[in-house]
């Protein structure tokens, strides 16, 4: 029997997390069938399962001992009318093991491969062959579970760098999973990378990993220190993952006093020097605040990897896979907090928990259990 994690959110605001069952899918030519063994819970699949993560407190689902239903207050459901009465199946990435191949996928029987953007909180999956991303010998199901969305976000931040003809990058909530992954690949790629982090433990972390440059936003000296960093390396491209608050702003106005720090000229419309922020995350569900006091050259925008991974063709993606693959038990290594079932995954205690995003409570969903 397959069983599937869903998400419905019903024209009351009634969100219910459940696990339905069906058959097990059958493959078709070019098709595999793969037995999901471990999935984790990335941010953007708290998005899908609840929309707002910051609402979901105990204080509104209760506990397993006493769990209460979960009910969206008006002014917020308008804000979800889109998926209103859908029944959405989720589970970002994952990996497992693929136990039936139609016609032509036979080769791979028995692999371990990791999926992307196939909902993985499931038992099985049946995909086509080109969608999995066949791990080396000797990498299992739990090291290849989060092979996509972190490594390949982190690649094509590089890419990005490179693309726009920046030198060095800053980065945000920089202790996250994806941040230490970052500060590997940038360490064994000789680029300059600042982290932001808020927190003295995130500092030490990072700097046991290899981080040359960690910056906390808790201290007084934050800006200062900022600044002087950005002086050091040239950066003018952040990524920025809280979305909400004044890091954005904060990021820009260092920046700015970094390049005028080095220029005697007096401009109204400040440096020359274009300076990039990319918002690619919302831990902080609060507006973003700007205060525009680094002169007229600046952007602040969006950023998703998939746009990255079609602008660098199959031939860049093809390569991002195989470092992937290589580096999976090194550079993108990944911790997990907690294992949980499909059905844990629907029990408020464990909701409270990984909703949460903070360093190292990642959990992640093995279906098998
Ligand atoms: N746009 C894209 O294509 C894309 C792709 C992949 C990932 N992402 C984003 O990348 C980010 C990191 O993902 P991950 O899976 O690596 O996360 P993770 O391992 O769960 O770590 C989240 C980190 O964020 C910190 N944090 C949480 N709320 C914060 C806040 N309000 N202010 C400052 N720090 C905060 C936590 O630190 P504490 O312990 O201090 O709470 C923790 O270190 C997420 O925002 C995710 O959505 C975006």
């Amino acid at each position: 029997m397959n069983q599937e994690l869903r998400s419905k959110l019903d024209e009351k605001g009634l969100l219910e997390l459940s696990v339905h069952s069906s058959d097990i899918p059958k493959p078709g030519k070019g098709e595999v069938v793969v037995q999901i063994e471990a999935a984790p819970i990335n941010p953007s699949d708290v998005a899908v399962l609840f929309g707002m993560s910051n609402m979901i407190t105990p204080a509104l689902i209760g506990t397993t001992a006493d769990p209460k239903p979960l009910v969206y207050p008006p002014a917020i459901l308008g804000h979800f009318k889109r998926r209103v009465g859908k029944s959405l199946p989720s589970g970002n990435e994952g990996s497992g093991t693929v136990i039936d191949a139609g016609e032509g996928a036979e080769h791979l029987k028995g692999k371990v491969v990791a999926l992307f953007g196939a909902n993985c909180f499931a038992k099985y999956r049946c995909v086509p062959a080109q969608a999995c991303i066949v791990m080396n010998e000797g990498t299992t199901a739990l090291d290849a579970a989060a092979s996509c969305v972190n490594p390949y976000t982190v690649l094509a931040m590089v890419e990005t760098m490179k693309l726009e003809g920046h030198k060095a990058i800053i980065n945000t909530a920089a202790a996250s999973n994806l941040g230490q992954m970052l500060v590997k690949v940038c360490k064994s790629d000789g680029i300059a990378l600042i982290n932001i982090v808020r927190r003295k433990e995130q500092v030490d972390l990072l700097k046991s990993i290899g981080a040359s440059y960690v910056v906390n936003s808790s201290e007084e000296s934050f800006k200062d220190d900022l600044i002087k960093a950005i002086g050091e390396t040239g950066a003018t491209l952040a990524f920025e993952c809280i979305g909400g608050g004044s890091m954005t702003n904060d990021i820009l106005d260092a920046m700015e006093k970094s390049i005028l720090s080095k220029q005697e000229a007096y401009s109204v419309y400040g440096s020359v020097t274009k300076k990039q922020v990319y918002i690619y995350g919302g831990l902080s569900q609060q507006p973003t605040v700007l205060n525009r006091s680094y002169g007229m050259y600046w952007n602040v925008g969006g950023w998703l990897v998939t746009p990255i991974i079609q602008r660098v063709g199959p031939e860049g993606f093809a390569k991002m896979k195989k470092r992937v693959a290589d580096e999976i038990k090194t550079t993108f290594k990944s911790e997990f907090h907690k294992t949980i079932s499909l059905s844990e995954a629907c029990e408020p205690d464990n909701i409270a928990a990984y909703v949460k995003a903070g360093s190292g409570l990642k959990y992640l969903v093995n279906p098998q259990l």
